[in-house]
């Protein structure tokens, strides 16, 4: 593949297509817009589940103290701050995210919370971390947004040691009863409420066509295969609003 031809590759950004190399930038502004209402807006437009997701997504990542977990896209830090008590002072909870407006809100949560876990500005495409490190690597609402999931995941297994646990929280395929009462709400009143209470209904549009163009359950599964996990499952979240997926890295031979 030459540099010419990488140029003039399209992904999805939503429904629209973009060019590989402008999607993160596009991303960047999605989330530098609605970093300063972000944890309103969960709240509002998931009716507080969402909180009910990331905590069963922490109960099931079983950390022990003493371990090194890593929460990417970390966003806001809401798995950051459940992890970091669990792990206690012996262990050690990495916050990352590519986004600087994000991650400074999350960093000044972790502090007043009484953390001082290290925060770190990167790409989940290239991790700047060695192989085998953490016991745990966790994603919650970010593999959507990224361009390349493909290497997103296979970055997560290189870091996780090997017997270590790799979970991604993301919207997924809604029960397929729910989708016409789902579709009303994510394409009218999801832009609407937006646009009403963080001024931005752009964003918001963005959020589910994003879920809609995202790999399915089973699709995710065997990406994360591909990506070198074993033992992949999910578990649904509100009639598969959203899914858990759980990944091991294999033990080596
Ligand atoms: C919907 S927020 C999720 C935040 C948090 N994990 C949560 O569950 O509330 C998505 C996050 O993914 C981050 N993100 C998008 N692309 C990324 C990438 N390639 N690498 C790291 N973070 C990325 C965004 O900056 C944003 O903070």
């Amino acid at each position: 593949m030459t540099n010419k031809d990488n140029q003039h590759r399209q992904t999805d950004f939503g429904f629209k297509k973009v060019a590989e190399e402008d999607k993160a930038r596009q991303v960047r502004e999605v989330f530098d817009s609605v970093a300063p209402k972000y944890d309103l807006m969960n709240d509002v437009l998931s009716f507080g589940m969402h909180r009910l997701w990331k905590r069963y997504a922490v109960y099931k990542a079983d950390v022990d103290r003493g371990m090194k977990v890593l929460d990417l896209a970390a966003g806001t830090c809401d798995l950051s701050l459940q992890f970091a008590p669990r792990v206690g002072r012996d262990g050690e909870v990495w916050a990352t995210d590519i986004n600087r407006a994000m991650l400074t809100l999350g960093a000044q949560r972790m502090r007043s919370a009484g953390f001082d876990s290290p925060v770190v500005q990167c790409d989940c495409e290239k991790l700047p971390f060695a192989d085998d490190t953490f016991h745990v690597v966790m994603v919650s609402f970010g593999l959507r947004n990224m361009t390349h999931k493909d290497v997103a995941l296979r970055e997560m297994c290189r870091v996780c040691r090997p017997g270590g646990k790799v979970l991604v929280l993301e919207f997924s395929k809604v029960n397929r009863l729910l989708a016409p009462l789902y579709d009303f709400y994510s394409f009218r009143l999801m832009p609407w409420l937006g646009g009403l209470i963080s001024g931005d209904s752009d964003s918001y549009r963005y959020l589910p066509e994003s879920i809609r163009v995202h790999p399915g359950q089973a699709e995710l599964a065997e990406m994360m295969r591909q990506a070198g996990m074993t033992d992949v499952k999910w578990h649904n979240l509100t009639f598969g609003v959203c899914a858990l997926h759980i990944g091991r890295k294999p033990l080596n031979d």
